[in-house]
């Protein structure tokens, strides 16, 4: 298992390129199940999670050809299994479920694990696809789903206590592109890898409106055909820099992120003009530079869904909080357990106090380094951040958990100046 050695104190200057989003790029490289024709993706980040996708394609059969960003699928002879071994790795492999059924009127894909940020059910997925005809059983740990006369679109409610879900919106709405019928999904998640996905449907021949709404509506169609597709920017690893511009980027020019896209990062951006920071896009909206202010001060954070505040940057701003005067709260709607981090970063001097989903977070002078352990993938990336700025050299133990969204980060850090190294255990 990799380390990451980070010696903190570099000031961070220079420019680097945001990678395509990985939560696009899982649902859209599934999305090739729902042709016999070929599908050419490109900017997939070459993360551990999409490795693991295009595996999990592989062993159901689909042809599959990576060269650096770009992938060629084609999905002409498929079986409906997917491998356990593969499936209990990542939760997001169960976006193969809705294009499964669809294409072979079965499907069987093991039930996801938990994971540290907390309980990840899957009851609104199925109640998106029962809702159009799907008979789902649970046997040994799999979810056997059958569609043994056809799935017929029909209108369906999808939120859940925490709200919208994103991945249930990708299952059903890759379900319905090819049921009888039309189908109405209320309380959609908008997020923009949701968009995305649709607006790769579309092109495939699907008949898809309000993506990006609450209510998206989707018209079943007989057949899609081949496409070629490049996924939008990683809205997640940008802010995860712009953090890093905040809080050790040159005071004069700050650090440069290109390949960004501006209306992704709203939520973001406003926060760190809020805690004082200098954030300036290009007039064209596809690049952005982060300098750190002068008076920095503490903030409050709710997570919701988009175009709220997205709860997978919490855990980047309160490596921020933790060395900003004054006194931050962060609450996480979305996943109330999502604080990992907070007991890794009181490790490093932090002051951090989690309650019921909710961070009080009191800023000091700096932190320390102390030997640390990721968790998952984004507490992991906010262990990272917190390092950069450490007095000392931190180790980040099991960095796989990075590895599995963040595409080359060490070499991106050191591009940007920063002194770091991956180490091999
Ligand atoms: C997606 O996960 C993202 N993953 C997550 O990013 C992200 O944190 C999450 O959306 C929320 O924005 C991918 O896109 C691959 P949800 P997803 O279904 O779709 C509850 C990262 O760091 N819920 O939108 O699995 C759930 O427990 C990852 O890149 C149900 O109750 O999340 C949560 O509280 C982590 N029943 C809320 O809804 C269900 O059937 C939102 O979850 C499904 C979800």
């Amino acid at each position: 298992m990799d380390k990451l050695i980070v010696h903190g104190g570099s000031t961070l200057k220079g420019s680097i390129n945001i990678s395509g989003a990985k939560n696009a790029s899982l649902p859209i490289l599934a999305a090739a199940l729902l042709t016999e024709e070929d599908v050419i993706i490109r900017r997939v980040p070459d993360v551990s999670d999409t490795n693991y996708m295009i595996q999990i394609l592989s062993a159901l059969g689909a042809e599959v050809e990576r060269s650096s960003g770009t992938v060629r699928i084609n999905a002409a002879n498929i079986i409906s299994d997917a491998p356990y071994e593969l499936v209990r790795k990542m939760r997001a492999s169960i976006c193969v479920m809705g294009p499964l059924l669809t294409r072979l009127g079965k499907a069987t894909v093991s039930l996801p694990g938990g994971c540290v940020i907390g309980d990840r059910p899957v009851d609104l997925h199925l109640k998106g696809l029962r809702a159009i005809g799907a008979d789902i059983n649970m046997e040994g740990g799999n979810m056997d789903m059958k569609a043994p006369n056809g799935l017929t679109g029909t209108e369906v409610d999808l939120r859940g206590k925490h709200g919208p879900t994103v991945l249930g919106t990708d299952n059903l709405m890759m379900a319905a592109v090819l049921a009888k019928g039309t189908t109405i999904i209320e309380s959609a998640a908008c997020e923009p890898e949701v968009v995305d996905l649709a607006n790769f449907l579309n092109s495939m021949g699907a008949k898809i409106e309000g993506a990006g709404t609450r209510r998206v509506t989707i018209e079943g169609v007989e057949k899609l055909h081949g496409v070629e597709h490049t996924i939008i920017p990683d809205r997640i690893e940008a802010g995860t820099y712009m953090v890093a511009g905040a809080m050790a980027g040159c005071p004069d020019n700050g650090i440069t992120l290109n390949r960004v896209n501006q209306d992704h990062l709203i939520p973001v951006t406003e926060k760190l003009i809020e805690a004082g920071h200098s954030v300036e896009f290009s007039t064209a909206g596809n690049s952005v530079t982060v300098k750190p202010g002068k008076n920095p001060k503490g903030c409050k954070i709710t997570t919701a869904p988009h175009p709220n505040f997205p709860t997978d940057m919490q855990a980047q701003f309160s490596s921020l909080f933790a060395v900003t005067p004054g006194i931050s709260v962060i609450e996480d709607t979305i996943f109330p357990q999502r604080f990992m981090h907070c007991a890794e970063m009181s490790r490093m001097g932090a002051d951090m106090k989690v309650d019921n989903g909710t961070a009080v977070i009191t800023g000091v002078e700096q932190l320390s380094a102390a030997p640390v352990m990721a968790s998952d993938l984004r507490a992991s990336a906010a262990l990272v951040l917190s390092a950069l700025t450490a007095k000392g050299s931190t180790e980040i133990s099991r960095l796989y958990h990075i590895d599995r969204g963040y595409e080359h980060i060490d070499e991106k850090l050191l591009l940007l100046g920063a002194n770091v190294e991956r180490v091999r255990e």
